[in-house]
């Protein structure tokens, strides 16, 4: 008997897997930079102050890309206080996260953690109070090789080399009336394209992304990018979509679906796009920058911590603590991005370290890996080569938010060169265990197998700092490969990864 059948054929591939979807950001808020990568009294900080232990788990994690250094705080952020000498660079008010941010930490301390980490820069300019002048200031202090005021600036303060960002984000959320700076969407195109146009003429091949809407239930959502895009189409290579889901009112069902939303909001955005491009008689396509994507309870703050008439320097913001039915849903969401693989060509959880992070740390303490760590550094890990259009026929559950959705949701990848195939399942049913069976390519049989689920008898439970390894993925016994039929049981509310690999 089996519950849900899939299959899936190298011949069907939906476009390259790109290393860029498993990417991550780091913004200045919260513990996010300081007491969490960034910590110089550390038992465990190297010379530049910044945790290793943390950067252990950032490796381990897989992260790609880190877009920096916000976020909402990039909207009134002065790039240039964050270079020169540390003693020297002014303290100012964070005005989106209500804290006071003393720039111990700008581009280059952050490009040095990006190097230790292994991983891309990707950066976010200021189009909140600021514009074309300061956008391009910043480039030619990145990128420009030496020679000019602001790149021998950079030489100056202990840089020779060029950072080479090649990803640039022109500011952020700019549909949000919480914006520094909240545009119209006229206004916002207009800023758009001028800004492109103006870093394409110090470098032609830097990767632009436009702001989209900060969520699919924005009022402007669907107008927004169409208008922004009819005005920088040209201009760009990206727009960008912000999704954060959670579990409302206790409905389980519900949030297990909310890689449905996440499917359709890809979906609109990418014929919203594509029906500029058609406007424009244009060769051109846009892709998605997912750059941020996540779960998160907004309404989650930890009572006492904030107060709203301090101005902390370092202050618990967004600790969400999350239980092992959040980290299923983070492997839904991840099966839905690798579903459109072929235009998201990039995307960011949100965020890395202490705000709604995967990776938690405790000043001069531990630091330890969340429950939604795992769907996250198991998908980096065994997701190659190319995604596949799946085939999956299965029973509907009943939700009330996005009425009938599968049962099973299955992304799949296969590597040709390695003749590897990696399989992501992700059962929503809250009671049962469902028997899957994947008919998998002829040129896997007999490979061996390697499944790894997330579940637990308490999908509530989750990863502490007195409990730091509570929930874990752990091998499951059942899968068994029989020529080329690959069989295996889900128990109810889980995610589970499967490796076949050519013996
Ligand atoms: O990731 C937290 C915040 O969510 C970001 O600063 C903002 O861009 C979004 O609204």
């Amino acid at each position: 008997m089996t519950d849900a059948r899939v299959r899936i054929d190298p011949a069907f591939a939906v476009g390259p897997v790109d290393r860029r979807l498993f990417g991550s950001f780091v913004e200045h808020l919260g513990r996010c930079v300081y007491e969490g990568i960034y910590e110089p009294g550390h038992p465990s900080a190297d010379a530049q102050g910044f945790r290793r232990d943390v950067l252990d788990l950032v490796r381990e994690l897989g992260v790609s890309t880190v877009r920096y250094p916000g976020g909402n705080f990039v909207s009134g952020y002065r790039w240039e206080d964050g270079v020169g000498p540390v003693e020297e660079r002014p303290k100012r008010l964070d005005l989106a996260w209500r804290a006071t941010e003393t720039n111990e930490v700008g581009l280059h301390e952050f490009a040095a953690w990006c190097e230790a980490a292994d991983v891309e820069l990707m950066y976010a300019v200021n189009l909140g109070t600021r514009g074309v002048a300061e956008a391009l200031d910043v480039l030619e202090y990145a990128n420009v090789p030496g020679g000019t005021e602001l790149s021998d600036a950079r030489r100056a303060n202990g840089r020779e080399k060029p950072f080479d960002i090649r990803m640039w984000c022109l500011g952020n959320e700019m549909d949000g009336p919480w914006q520094l700076g909240h545009s119209t969407p006229e206004e916002y195109g207009r800023i758009a394209s001028q800004t492109a146009k103006a870093l394409r003429q110090i470098d032609k091949d830097l990767e632009l992304v436009a702001c989209g809407s900060s969520g699919r239930g924005m009022p402007t959502f669907g107008t927004w990018e169409r208008v922004v895009l009819e005005r920088c189409y040209e201009d760009v290579d990206y727009i960008s979509c912000h999704a954060y889901y959670e579990e409302r009112d206790g409905d389980l069902a519900s949030f297990l679906a909310s890689g449905v939303d996440m499917d359709r909001f890809i979906e609109e955005v990418i014929v919203t796009a594509d029906h500029v491009k058609a406007l424009k008689r244009s060769d051109k396509r846009i892709d998605i920058s997912f750059d941020e994507w996540n779960v998160w309870y907004m309404g989650a703050e930890e009572p006492g911590t904030i107060t709203g008439d301090e101005w902390p320097e370092v202050q618990h913001r967004l600790e969400n603590v999350y239980s092992v039915a959040d980290a299923v849903v983070v492997g839904g969401l991840l099966i839905s991005l690798l579903r459109h693989a072929d235009r998201v060509r990039s995307a960011s959880l949100a965020q890395l370290v202490n705000a709604i992070a995967p990776i938690m740390t405790a000043p001069g303490g531990p630091a330890w890996r969340q429950t939604t760590f795992f769907p996250f550094a198991l998908t980096s890990h065994l997701a190659r080569g190319v995604s596949l259009d799946v085939r999956v026929e299965v029973a509907s559950t009943s939700t009330a938010v996005y009425g009938d959705v599968p049962l099973v949701d299955v992304a799949a990848t296969y590597d040709d060169g390695e003749n590897q195939a990696a399989v992501f399942l992700l059962n929503r049913s809250l009671t049962d265990p469902l028997d899957v069976t994947v008919e998998i390519p002829a040129s896997l049989a007999g490979a061996d197998v390697e499944a790894v689920t997330l579940h637990d008898a308490d999908p509530k439970a989750t990863n502490t700092r007195e409990n730091p390894d509570r929930v874990a993925p752990a091998s499951n016994p059942t899968a068994r490969l029989d020529g080329t039929s690959l069989t295996l049981t889900l128990p109810p509310v889980s995610w589970t990864a499967v490796r076949l690999g050519a013996r």
